[in-house]
């Protein structure tokens, strides 16, 4: 296959194009390496994480340029879209909602017109459990009513489905949706809690802890790939899927893995849960299970470890480097 992934040199895009490259697909990354987090650390995705494989095309642009789509599907003759550009996390959407709505929804649109424009035979777009908002009903599952988000990126995210299930119906192209659930792992994002915690814990500063009874259903990101390729390989019609670890992970927990794994004690500081976070996520993975051979294999202690040694071996390497 000849696949275009939006957003790849993202945490997620990146590993998604190593793991394509690796099985023999022919993989063009288009992301406008915006500063939305450090931009050294998407340079230093693309720069390292491809050294001992094939080499992805890299096209440095914005997906509201529908020009540039286009005349990146035609010149690399793509037959696949992985969209996952999107201005990502809950809070810096309540301050600029503006720009999550300009990327997440009409940048949607631009790579949905752009693919149907050009005969794309099939679509995996990112969704997020943020999308499950204020429902309290555990777990989530793909049929609840996801009418009720609580922060702009959760609209956004809504939106983006809505976008693909329209364009489905309209022209026919196969789209799945993915509702990912908290991914974490080496080359993760600086901003999420995982990485900050790291940060903190071996700076000795106090981490702040968003309620001890705030659970999150952590995936690994090698289990995320799985499902996204498992996504692409069986898309058909239009789906929604679930893809989490299945695990309700309490903050607590999560950061006794992370001190196990770093070797060091946290100062804890417990803060209230802001507006617009999700007290409670845990995903349903029947359906993605079912159609998608979808497994999740990596506990938090297991996952923890793993980004740990990451970070040991990369963090001040990346982040030494002059922007
Ligand atoms: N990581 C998670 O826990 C998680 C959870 C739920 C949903 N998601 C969704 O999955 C997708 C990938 O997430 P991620 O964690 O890899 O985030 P990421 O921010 O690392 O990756 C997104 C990439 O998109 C690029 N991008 C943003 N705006 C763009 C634009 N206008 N044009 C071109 N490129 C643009 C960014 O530069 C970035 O490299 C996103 O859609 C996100 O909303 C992620």
């Amino acid at each position: 296959m000849n696949i275009l992934i939006t957003g790849g040199a993202g945490f997620i895009g990146s590993h998604t194009a190593r793991a394509l490259l690796d099985r023999g697909d022919t993989v063009v990354l288009l992301d406008d390496f915006n500063d939305r987090y450090d931009p050294r650390l998407k340079e230093a995705r693309i720069e390292h994480m491809f050294e001992d494989s094939k080499k992805p095309v890299v096209i440095r642009g914005d997906i509201l340029d529908q020009e540039l789509l286009e005349k990146t599907i035609i010149e690399y003759y793509i037959d696949s879209v992985i969209h996952l550009a999107a201005w990502a996390s809950v809070q810096p959407s309540i301050e600029r909602p503006r720009i999550y709505s300009d990327v997440n929804v009409t940048g949607t649109v631009s790579v949905l017109e752009a693919a149907r424009k050009h005969g794309i035979k099939k679509i995996v777009a990112a969704s997020s459990s943020s999308v499950y908002g204020g429902i309290t009903e555990m777990p989530f599952r793909e049929d609840m009513n996801i009418m009720h988000p609580i922060s702009p990126y959760a609209a956004t995210k809504a939106a983006t489905e809505l976008m693909c299930a329209t364009w489905n119906h309209l022209y026919g192209i196969p789209i799945t949706c993915l509702r990912f659930f908290t991914v974490y792992g080496p080359w993760g994002r600086p901003e999420m809690a995982i990485f900050a915690f790291t940060k903190a814990i071996l700076a000795e500063e106090t981490i702040y802890m968003r309620g001890k009874d705030t659970m999150r259903d952590f995936t690994y990101i090698d289990d995320i790939v799985q499902g996204v390729i498992g996504a692409l390989d069986n898309a058909s019609g239009y789906h929604v899927y679930n893809l989490g670890e299945s695990d309700g992970v309490p903050l607590p927990r999560m950061i006794a893995a992370l001190e196990s794994a770093i070797g060091k004690k946290a100062t804890i500081e417990e803060v209230p849960l802001p507006q617009g976070d999700i007290p409670a996520t845990l995903a349903d993975i029947t359906r993605a299970k079912q159609d998608l051979n979808y497994q999740p294999t990596t506990s938090i202690e297991e996952g923890t470890k793993k980004f740990a040694a990451w970070y040991h071996e990369w963090h001040d390497k990346i982040f030494t480097q002059s922007a």
